[in-house]
């Protein structure tokens, strides 16, 4: 089973960038631009990694973000990844990225996605990765902040398919970014929101009623409400899931109580995804291999995590058609009924 789910085609549609920055690159990037870090070694900075809930861990991930200065920095953190997703079989990834983390820092919004975009497009040469850039809102902050980050983005759109929502769920409802997302809507972007995954069902209902989502991230949530799930089942609603992520995050107390594979088999389109995967202990082959482990999913389970998120993802018609032939073909020589 482990080579099956290491050679799985795989599709990635929840991953913030910044939180690929892995210790050893964070180190070189502090070097080289004269930053300090609150780390002595690598080891040190990994140990540090142990969270109790989500905002313990957005504390570290935005303090790991301070050494990325230059546009060279974006690049490099992008290409790391890229090269990761090369090594997991991930053929197609739709990341995240946060601008106002570095905004905020006096980086320019032009900088932070020039070296993003120029890696992507590196990517798709030379490995074969195809891709699209999705910009969240940190909902820490206000609407008007968001407003302006939408303003900022307005001469890249052509780079960017949509806008997402991220950061502290709980405390900062989905309500709050309405008028921002609307207006992002009616500038053609997609729209995607982290609903339920520390906070409750409602955030999920809202964000389909007022930011009309494309898609939820985490989502895990929804079992609060058998109606939802229901609707979500019934509409196709796509859940981004991060195993990993929520064992890390104290979500679930363990991945043998996860309910990614009860929400499957309820027809619901959940994908698996890695988040941040330097920090909560891998990529998208450890978030398969970690779920097989504790659930012991079939290969056809396996095969239609991958279904979906080819399903869920903002690609044509025509470039789905080429990644689900290439999940078909990967299932006449790996597939059997078990
Ligand atoms: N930013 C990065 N990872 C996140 C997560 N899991 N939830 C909310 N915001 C995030
Ligand atoms: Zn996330």
């Amino acid at each position: 089973m482990e080579v099956f789910v290491r050679r799985l085609p795989k599709v990635e549609l929840h991953l913030h960038i910044e939180g690929s920055l892995e210790p050893e690159l964070m180190f070189e990037m502090a070097a080289r631009n004269n930053i300090t870090l609150p780390y002595q070694t690598v080891q040190e900075a990994r140990d540090a990694y142990q969270f109790d809930d989500l905002q313990s861990f957005l504390d570290i991930y935005y303090q790991g973000a301070n050494v990325l200065i230059t546009e060279r920095d974006f690049f490099d953190l992008t290409w790391a990844y890229l090269l990761r997703c090369k090594a997991d079989n991930v053929i197609h990834t739709e990341i995240f990225f946060d601008p106002q983390t570095h905004t905020a820092r006096g980086i320019a919004f032009d900088t932070v996605i020039n070296g993003i975009y120029h890696a992507l497009r590196q990517g798709e040469k030379e490995l074969g990765i195809t891709s699209k850039l999705i910009m969240c809102f940190l909902r820490h902050l206000s609407e008007e902040e968001a407003f302006e980050t939408l303003a900022q983005a307005e001469p890249h759109l052509n780079r960017i398919v949509g806008v997402g929502l991220d950061s502290s769920e709980v405390g900062h409802p989905p309500e709050k970014f309405q008028r921002v997302f609307t207006k992002a809507l009616s500038m053609g972007l997609k729209t995607v929101a982290h609903a339920g995954e520390e906070g409750p069902a409602e955030n999920i209902w809202n964000s389909i009623s007022l930011l009309n989502v494309s898609r939820i991230d985490h989502g895990v949530q929804c079992t609060q409400d058998p109606a939802l799930v229901a609707e979500l089942a019934k509409n196709r609603m796509p859940l981004t899931v991060c195993p990993l992520s929520n064992i890390k995050l104290r979500v679930f107390d363990s991945m043998e109580n996860h309910n990614i594979l009860k929400l499957l088999d309820q027809g619901l389109c959940v994908t698996v995804n890695s988040d941040d995967p330097a920090f909560f202990g891998g990529y998208m082959t450890d978030n398969f291999l970690a779920l097989t482990r504790a659930l012991n999913p079939s290969k056809k389970q396996l095969v239609m995590l991958t279904r979906n998120a080819i399903e869920a993802s903002f690609i044509s018609d025509e470039e789905a058609l080429n990644l689900n032939s290439q999940l078909d073909e990967f299932w006449l020589h790996h597939g059997d009924d078990s």
